[in-house]
């Protein structure tokens, strides 16, 4: 374990992708239990400024490498003058569903090059505990709910769904191996919300394509009404149902499972989580929870179906409350309330 300005860290954390969405909010959970974040980022789909913004919510400086995890001579050079690193947080990927049918090969060298250099600097280093940022996306339209980590991974839906079972399945084949790594598998539900600073949040480069940045740019009157795709499903009220999960939430979940990995001992392994709230919530009613939550208004109309949605997915949270000890606690009207001032403030920069 290192020093860091004089304190006993609890241990030097590289988190790629760290200037992300869920990547910033994670730092700030890392550095507020005792961890000494080193962030690496291509800053492909994040910002420069969440840097200064990660600095200001936490009273010091974060340190951030500008590279791509697919250079590994840049990785090596990280791993050689911040470390040693005591373990990783892998975020770094490209995730937007929709591109990845156009740039199928984009897709699968970033997002299974990155984690293979990563899995080989870390041996070369002797860093063996990795949490991955895995999804939902991997269980498809499940038969039944909620969905648990035993529900079987369909068929992908998508080359970005694909990267991620793939980078499952490499890290699963490497442990079984022999390979002395141990490794968490995060998958995540829907990420919502921001940091109640509103010094960082969602910020979707170029034209949004998930709901809750699509709320806040039409609350913002940036855009028209929310085009709700499709409300005829087999549902509560027709329209679509996810597991929504507030960011912080989903930061603390990371943490919790770095603590998890050094309860366990020095056994290699693979874990695998659900990380939601258990709890379902469509279309409509996250629209409700929003005006709820904000007293702003959002403009609707029913639209046709986006191709590749599925109707409703939501978590079985047993086992990461069971075996991690961790549970969200934030509901989804906080989350809106969050998003919505880190719009504002965004508005006003
Ligand atoms: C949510 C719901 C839409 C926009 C994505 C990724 C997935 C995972 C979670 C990372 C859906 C509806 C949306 C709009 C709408 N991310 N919607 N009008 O598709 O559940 O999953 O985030 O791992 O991989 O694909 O999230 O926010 O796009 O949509 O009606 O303008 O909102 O149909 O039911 P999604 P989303």
């Amino acid at each position: 374990m290192g020093e860091f300005a004089g304190k006993q860290s609890r241990g030097r954390i590289l988190v790629t992708g760290g200037a992300g969405f869920i990547g910033s909010h994670t730092v700030v959970d890392l550095i507020e239990n005792g961890f000494d974040p080193v962030i690496v980022d291509d800053f492909s789909n994040s910002d420069r400024g969440v840097v200064e913004g990660l600095a200001e919510i936490c009273g010091r400086p974060v340190s951030c490498y500008e590279i791509n995890c697919g250079d590994r001579a840049r990785l090596q050079q990280v791993f050689e003058s911040a470390g040693p690193i005591d373990g990783v947080i892998h975020f770094a990927a490209s995730k937007a569903v929709g591109e990845s049918q156009e740039k199928p090969l984009l897709y699968y060298r970033n997002n299974l090059g990155g984690l293979m250099n990563l899995l080989e600097v870390m041996a070369e280093f002797g860093t063996r505990d990795l949490v991955f940022s895995s999804s939902c996306t991997v269980y498809g339209q499940p038969a039944s709910l909620p969905v648990t980590e035993k529900t079987p991974r369909a068929e992908p839906a998508s080359v970005y769904g694909a990267t991620k079972r793939i980078c499952e399945d490499i890290l699963t084949d490497l442990v079984a191996s022999g390979a002395p790594h141990r490794v968490t598998l995060l998958r995540y539900f829907n990420p919502i919300g921001a940091h109640p600073s509103a010094r960082i949040g969602e910020l979707p480069l170029g034209d949004p394509q998930n709901l809750v940045p699509i709320i806040l740019q039409s609350a913002a009157g940036l855009r028209g009404p929310i085009q709700i795709f499709g409300d005829d499903w087999s549902t509560r009220d027709g329209t679509c149902v996810r597991d929504y999960i507030h960011v912080l939430d989903l930061a603390a979940a990371h943490v919790r499972s770095l603590d998890w990995m050094a309860e366990q001992g020095e056994d290699p392994r693979v874990e695998v989580f659900n990380v939601g709230t258990g709890r379902g919530t469509s279309v409509d009613e996250a629209l409700d929870a929003f005006e709820r939550a904000t007293g702003q208004p959002i403009a609707r109309e029913v639209g046709p179906r986006r191709p590749g949605d599925i109707e409703q997915i939501y978590a079985s949270c047993d086992k990461v409350e069971r075996v991690l000890g961790w549970k969200a606690t934030r509901t989804i009207d906080e989350a809106m309330r969050d998003a919505w001032r880190w719009q504002e403030r965004l508005a006003n920069r």
